[in-house]
């Protein structure tokens, strides 16, 4: 998730500007409230000044490539459907898009390969614009959203040819039962592509230190996460879930310059400026969207993919 906490805060800043006081220990309902209100809050303003995905771009293996944002975000998405062979010939009939935000990437694969899709996300907000959205396509008969959390999904078993999610995983406080009800909702056959934040492998380059853990622990607080973990742990957990052929990458350099180009874009649009009122806080703004990149340049954030198949 991208929209940091200051930003959000700009816009109410002629209201009571609320502190998210946000522990990494946070679980439950208390974490689904703060996620569905901070989504609620900050949907909008999302949508108008980055577009209608709320993921990263991709800007080549190497990370070099100098694509425009909006492109390298839809790049994502044809990169990871490369990645796991989905392709047309053996186009998914079924998907579900687990926290589907705005509904960027659902729309994007119901129009691609001419498939249903639903999504779910614990705002309100995002699954009436989700929606509206759909129906702005014409591709409400085919396309729903709805209010729903990922560790309960209210569908029954084997419904789905693709679980697609794209950075909803770092949200969740159960990574195995969020792995679980992917597992669960997959028809026999059918496959898991998910892309999540991850921190660094401690197994290779030690525990992480107080200074990491501290770093961590902002971009909790900023981006409403309880906790996230190393890709390794990702794969272990798919595989107890019962997931067969998975595989896993770490995409970390090939989208790290996104968070470049969202800075940039932040303080050039108008948009944007419009909101800060009276120099709000406009350094600490700065320094949030940067915690990523500088996660990213220590090497301690990672970005994971998982694939597997039922
Ligand atoms: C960063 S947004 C990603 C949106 C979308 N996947 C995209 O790429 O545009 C994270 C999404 O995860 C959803 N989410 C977080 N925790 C969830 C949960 N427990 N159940 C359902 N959705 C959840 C949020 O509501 C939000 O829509």
């Amino acid at each position: 998730m991208f929209f940091p906490l200051s930003l959000l805060e700009i816009r109410e800043s002629t209201e009571t500007i609320r502190l998210y006081d946000f522990k990494s220990t946070l679980m439950g309902n208390e974490l689904s409230q703060q996620i569905s209100e901070f989504y609620d809050a900050s949907s909008e303003l999302w949508e108008k000044i980055w577009g209608e995905h709320m993921h990263h771009g991709y800007y080549g293996r190497e990370g070099n490539y100098k694509i425009e944002r909006r492109q390298a975000q839809i790049d994502l998405i044809e990169e990871l459907l490369f990645w796991a062979g989905v392709t047309l010939e053996n186009p998914p009939q079924n998907i579900i898009d687990v926290g589907c935000g705005i509904g960027g990437s659902t729309l994007y694969l119901a129009k691609k390969f001419g498939a249903k899709a639903k999504g779910i996300t614990l705002s309100p907000v995002q699954a009436s614009r989700a929606n509206e959205r759909a129906r702005g396509k014409g591709l409400q008969e085919r396309v729903e959203f709805q209010v729903a959390n990922a560790l309960e999904m209210p569908f029954v078993d084997n419904s789905f040819d693709l679980v697609w999610s794209l950075e909803s995983g770092e949200h969740m406080p159960d990574k195995t039962k969020f792995l679980q009800e992917c597992y669960r909702v997959l028809q026999p056959g059918g496959k898991l592509i998910l892309a999540t934040w991850c921190h660094r492998e401690t197994s290779i380059l030690g525990e992480l230190t107080t200074r990491e853990i501290k770093h961590l622990e902002e971009i909790y607080r900023v981006y409403c996460l309880p906790y996230v973990i190393a890709l390794s742990e990702y794969k272990d957990i798919a595989k107890s879930c019962g997931f067969k052929n998975i595989k896993a990458d770490d995409w970390s350099t090939a989208v790290a310059p996104f968070w470049d180009a969202v800075i940039d874009s932040a303080f050039n649009l108008e948009a944007v400026t419009g909101l800060v009122k009276a120099g709000w806080q406009t350094i600490e703004s700065a320094l949030s969207l940067n915690l990523m990149s500088r996660g990213y340049s220590r090497g301690l954030i990672r970005y994971g993919l998982i694939y597997g198949t039922k």
